[in-house]
């Protein structure tokens, strides 16, 4: 045995495991405001943090424990004074917009909540409903809402050439999979001459999009709950100009189905935008990917198990471009076109035609 290796590794494991701690800790920072609170705040006592984020001093003051250990906050121990740096706060508040990765550590606690179901799942096979998920389609949208649309219009709509022009025009739009429906509510804002319309299978997230665009006014959205698994054949054919979904192919039941209902509906001359994990559908190649654990985790504990839960086929997040284009193609796509966008490691960003 190499002794050096082995070390290493060991040290790895014990980082893991307080990275691991990490995470469930900024999960809370986030949802509690802490961050937001010592972003707006001097150097202050646990008491005063504790008041004026209206929590209970005494777990604040071991969430701030957690923070100084870990170097996210640091800490004066002649004033008991904790502060939390603009270099830290640039990637943890509100404030930080598509920057707060704080947002995406609810992802580990999200997951823990189905833990015992998945080890059923990895004893007995079958799946975990969206269901036993408590807070997905919050977190989702919080994610979505921060990751593609602080850049729908500076980097998102130019993929496809004239597109702006077109929604201006009038165009009509469908988004497969749209969730709590921000994206298909914000282009619908952007464009009141276009007509939108989004379809997805949670009758939660239907609910929140049809109240949120009501709220808005907008009367040129309008949302379905609607299972999409048969799409191939409940689709209607030629009806949308644009086809838009936003990480919601990996996870159908039967993600070529859909494709292939994507293709039946989309005009001859009408471009789909298709947002989906990056990967090489190579598991060796992905140990260069930068969020690959995380990604390979999520895939596991979220998105393969509730395809495999509605019977589906499991594919799973880490599909990669590779069997992406294959199962374009099966579907009858003629024109896929890969792009990557340089502040996004985890997407990659299809602009496809028939
Ligand atoms: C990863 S989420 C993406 C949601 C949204 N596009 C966004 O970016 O916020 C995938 C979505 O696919 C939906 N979905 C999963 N299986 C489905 C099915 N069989 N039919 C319709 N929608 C489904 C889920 O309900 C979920 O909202």
């Amino acid at each position: 045995m190499d002794e050096k290796k082995a070390e290493a590794f060991a040290d790895n494991l014990v980082n893991t495991l307080n990275n691991g701690a990490l995470c469930l800790m900024i999960s809370i920072g986030h949802r509690t405001g802490l961050f937001d609170v010592m972003n707006n705040l001097s150097p202050s006592t646990s008491e005063e943090i504790a008041e004026k984020s209206g929590l209970n001093e005494r777990y604040v003051r071991e969430w701030l424990g957690a923070m100084i250990t870990s170097k996210v906050i640091d800490y004066d121990p002649e004033t008991e004074k904790y502060n939390l740096p603009p270099e830290h706060s640039a990637f943890l508040t509100r404030a930080a917009g598509a920057d707060n990765i704080a947002v995406f550590s609810q992802y580990i606690s999200e997951l823990g909540t189905v833990e015992n179901e998945i080890i059923e799942c990895f004893q007995k096979g079958g799946g975990v409903p969206y269901s036993s998920f408590p807070r997905f389609h919050e977190i989702m949208a919080e994610d979505s809402g921060q990751s593609v649309l602080s850049t729908l219009e500076s980097h998102i709509i130019p993929l496809v050439p004239d597109l702006s022009e077109k929604l201006e025009n009038g165009i009509s739009v469908l988004d497969i999979g749209c969730g709590r429906g921000l994206i298909l509510t914000r282009l619908a804002e952007l464009y009141p001459g276009s007509k939108f319309t989004g379809k997805d299978l949670s009758t939660e997230a239907i609910e929140f999009a049809r109240h949120n665009s009501k709220q808005k006014g907008l009367n040129n959205i309008e949302f379905a709950i609607k299972d999409l698994t048969n799409f191939d054949q409940t689709a209607q054919s030629e009806t949308y100009d644009l086809i838009t979904s936003f990480d919601a192919i990996h996870d159908q039941a039967k993600p070529l189905n859909v494709l292939i209902g994507i293709h039946k509906s989309l005009k001859n001359d009408g471009v789909y935008l298709m947002q989906d994990i990056s990967g090489t559908s190579h598991v060796d190649k992905d140990v260069e990917h930068p969020i690959g654990t995380l990604l390979y985790t999520i895939s596991c504990m979220h998105c393969m198990t509730v395809s495999l839960e509605q019977g589906g086929e499991g594919l799973g997040a880490m599909w990669g471009e590779e069997k992406t284009r294959d199962y374009l193609q099966q579907a009858g796509f003629g024109s896929i076109e890969t792009n990557k966008l340089d502040h996004d490691i985890q997407n990659y960003w299809y602009v496809v035609k028939k």
